[in-house]
C-alpha cells in the first residue's frame, strides 16, 4: 500500500504546480523529455503541468508500490485477483506459443492456441461458405452479449471497418427490446449466425436476447441451434443451451470479462476481418506486453500514461478524463474505456480491506473529434472545471483519395491541444474586440467572454494509422495503464462487486412489477413509480 505521506507529498506538489506555459519557457527541450515512444507510436504528455521532480516523486511512488513486481506477478499467472482468488491472464491469451507464463500449466496454455486455431478454422469456414446457414452462405452475424462481451468486439469491428471482407456483423447487447428487434428486422434468420458470447453464460440480459434469437431463427430455420456458437467460461451451460461443441469456444476464468476480447470474446472481429489481421491485432496488444514488461518506467508508455492519470485525478483533484480519439472510427473507444477504467478502478476500497485515502478512479467520457469540439469542448475550453484531455490520432488516413479531410482532421486536433495550453489573455480579447470597432464598457464587458484561461493539460496519442497492429497496441496500452493505476491505489482492479447489487434488486423487482408480489418493504419513491409503470 502507498503510505499516506507520498499522498500528501503529491498533493503538496500538485498545490505548488508551475503553469505548462512557464514549464516550456523553462526548458527548450520539455517536449522530447516529456515524451516517449514504442516504435511507430509516439505519446505527448508535454502539455501537461508536471515538472521533472513532480514526474520524479511519481516515479517514485511506483517503486514504493513495488510495480515492477506486482507486473511480473500478473504476467507470471499469480493469482493477484485476491477477492476472487484468480490469476489476471488477458495477456496469455495474445502471447505467442514460445511466451508461456509461468504458473499457466503448458496444457492451459496450449489449450489457448487450439482454441484460437479452432476459431481460426471456423471463422474461414463461415467467411468462405463452406459453413452455411440453412439458407445458403452466412450473410449476417449477430454477437450478442453485454459489457466486456460486447463493448470490446464492437468497438473493435468500428475500427476496422477497413479490413472488413467477412460477413456483416451486427452487436445486440440491451434488454431493452428495442436493440435486438431492429436488428432482427433488417436480417434473414436463414443466412444468419447467432454468437452468444458470455463468459458466465447467465447474463440476464444476453441470455433473454440468444432465446429471442432462437425463436427468431426456428422461424425460418428447421435446426436453429445449428446457426448459433457460444463463447464461454461454461462448457455445461452453453451444451445446456443445445449449442454443439464444436461450436462452443472456451475461455478460464482468469481472463476478465472487460479483458476478454483476445480471445474467443473477439470471434466476431475475427468474421469480419479474418483471421491474419486478428492475429495482427494479437500481435500489437503482445508488442505493448513486451513494452510494459522490458522498458524503464521514465519511457514506458502504460506506465507514464498512467502516472499523468493519477497526477490529474488523485494529485490535482480533476475528476474527469476525456478521451477524444480524432479517428472516426474509434467512435466506441471512449465506451468500451469506460467499462475498462471505471469497472476496474472505480472502487473505494484497498485490497487489505481499508478504505482508500485518495480519489478512486476518474470518470472516463469522450466522443470523437471533431464533432465533440461542437459539443462540449466550451466546457472544456472555458468552464470552471479542468478536464484533461486525451487526444489521440493518426499520421494518415484509410481515405488517401480524401487526404484533405485528414490534414483537417490532423490540424484541429493539435489546434485543440495548443488552445487549451495556451488560451487567450483579456488584453489579447480587447485587442480583437477593438479590431472589430468595439470601444468603452461595451468593449470590456464582450473582451471578457472571449477570454480562455489556458494551462488546461492535455496529452497526445500519435500512431501510424488505425491498422489491427495498432489497435492492439492502443487497446494493451489502456489495459497495463489500468492495472498500472489501480497498483498505485492498490485496489483490485480485476473484480466488479459494485455491479451486483443492482442485479439483484431488478430481480425481486421483476415479480412486484408483473403483480405477483407486493411492493411492501419498499422505499416509497420506487413504490410510487412501480404504481405508474403497472397502470
Ligand atoms: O455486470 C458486469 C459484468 O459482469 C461485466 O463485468 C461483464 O463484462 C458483463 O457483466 C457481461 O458478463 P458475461 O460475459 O458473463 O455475460
Amino acid at each position: 500500500m502507498m503510505e499516506k505521506a507520498r499522498w500528501d507529498e503529491l498533493a503538496r506538489a500538485a498545490a505548488t504546480r508551475p503553469s505548462i506555459a512557464s514549464l516550456f519557457d523553462a526548458d527548450n527541450d520539455r517536449a522530447t523529455k516529456f515524451s516517449a515512444s514504442m516504435g511507430d507510436m509516439l505519446f505527448d504528455y508535454s502539455k501537461t503541468q508536471l515538472s521533472e521532480s513532480s514526474l520524479g516523486l511519481l516515479l517514485d511512488m511506483a517503486r514504493d508500490v513495488d510495480l515492477a513486481g506486482k507486473r511480473a506477478a500478473m504476467f507470471a499467472g499469480a493469482p493477484i485477483n485476491e477477492t476472487e482468488g484468480r490469476a489476471v491472464l488477458h495477456t496469455a491469451l495474445r502471447a505467442p506459443e514460445s511466451a508461456k507464463p509461468v504458473q499457466l500449466s503448458a496444457a492451459e496454455f496450449g489449450e489457448v492456441h487450439k482454441t484460437r486455431a479452432r476459431m481460426a478454422a471456423f471463422a474461414t469456414s463461415v467467411r468462405n461458405g463452406s459453413f452455411v446457414g440453412q439458407g445458403g452462405k452466412i450473410t449476417d452475424v449477430i454477437n450478442i452479449g453485454i459489457g466486456g462481451s460486447d463493448l470490446g468486439p464492437a468497438m473493435a469491428v468500428l475500427a476496422l471497418a477497413p479490413y472488413h471482407d467477412g460477413p456483416r456483423t451486427h452487436f445486440v447487447s440491451n434488454i431493452d427490446g428495442a436493440d435486438i428487434a431492429e436488428v432482427m428486422a433488417a436480417l434473414d434468420p436463414a443466412t444468419t449466425l447467432v454468437i452468444v458470447a458470455s463468459k458466465t453464460f447467465t447474463t440476464i440480459e444476453t441470455m433473454t436476447n440468444a432465446a429471442t434469437a432462437f425463436e427468431w431463427i426456428k422461424t425460418k430455420v428447421a435446426n436453429p441451434a445449428a446457426q448459433f456458437a457460444a463463447l464461454s467460461t461454461s462448457e455445461e451451460k452453453t451444451s445446456a443451451f443445445g449449442i454443439a461443441a464444436e461450436r462452443v469456444f472456451g475461455f478460464e476464468d482468469w481472463v476478465g470479462g472487460r479483458y476478454s476480447m483476445w480471445g474467443p470474446i473477439g470471434l466476431s472481429l475475427m468474421l469480419a476481418v479474418g483471421p491474419e489481421n486478428f492475429d495482427a491485432f494479437l500481435q500489437g496488444g503482445h508488442e505493448m506486453d513486451r513494452h510494459f514488461a522490458e522498458t524503464d518506467f521514465s519511457e514506458n508508455l502504460p506506465v507514464l500514461l498512467a502516472l499523468v492519470g493519477v497526477w490529474h485525478n488523485q494529485g490535482c483533484g480533476h475528476a474527469t478524463r476525456a478521451v477524444l480519439p480524432y479517428d472516426n472510427r474509434l467512435s466506441r473507444l471512449p465506451a468500451y474505456l469506460q467499462q475498462l477504467e471505471m469497472e476496474s478502478n472505480g472502487k473505494s476500497v484497498a485490497m487489505d480491506g481499508s478504505s482508500l485515502e485518495v480519489a478512486s478512479g476518474p470518470v472516463v467520457w469522450g466522443e470523437p473529434g471533431t464533432n465533440g469540439q461542437h459539443a462540449f469542448y466550451q466546457l472544456i475550453h472555458q468552464g470552471t472545471r479542468v478536464v484533461p484531455c486525451e487526444f489521440m490520432v493518426a499520421k494518415e488516413g484509410h481515405e488517401p483519395e480524401l487526404a484533405h479531410h485528414h490534414a483537417l482532421l490532423v490540424a484541429n486536433c493539435l489546434a485543440q491541444s495548443e488552445a487549451l495550453m495556451v488560451g487567450r489573455s483579456l488584453d489579447e480579447a480587447r485587442a480583437i474586440m477593438a479590431a472589430k470597432g468595439l470601444e468603452g464598457s461595451e468593449l470590456e464587458r464582450q473582451a471578457r467572454h472571449r477570454v480562455f484561461s489556458g494551462n488546461r493539460p492535455s496529452t497526445t496519442l500519435v500512431y501510424p494509422k488505425l491498422a489491427p497492429y495498432v489497435l492492439g497496441q492502443i487497446i494493451a496500452l489502456y489495459e497495463h495503464r489500468v492495472f498500472v493505476e489501480g497498483v498505485m491505489l492498490g485496489i483490485n482492479s480485476y473484480d466488479q462487486w459494485g455491479v451486483e447489487l443492482g442485479k439483484e434488486l431488478a430481480t425481486a423487482l421483476s415479480p412486484i412489477l408483473a403483480g405477483e408480489q407486493s411492493d411492501a418493504g419498499k422505499d416509497g419513491s420506487t413504490r410510487m413509480l412501480l404504481g405508474y409503470l403497472r397502470g
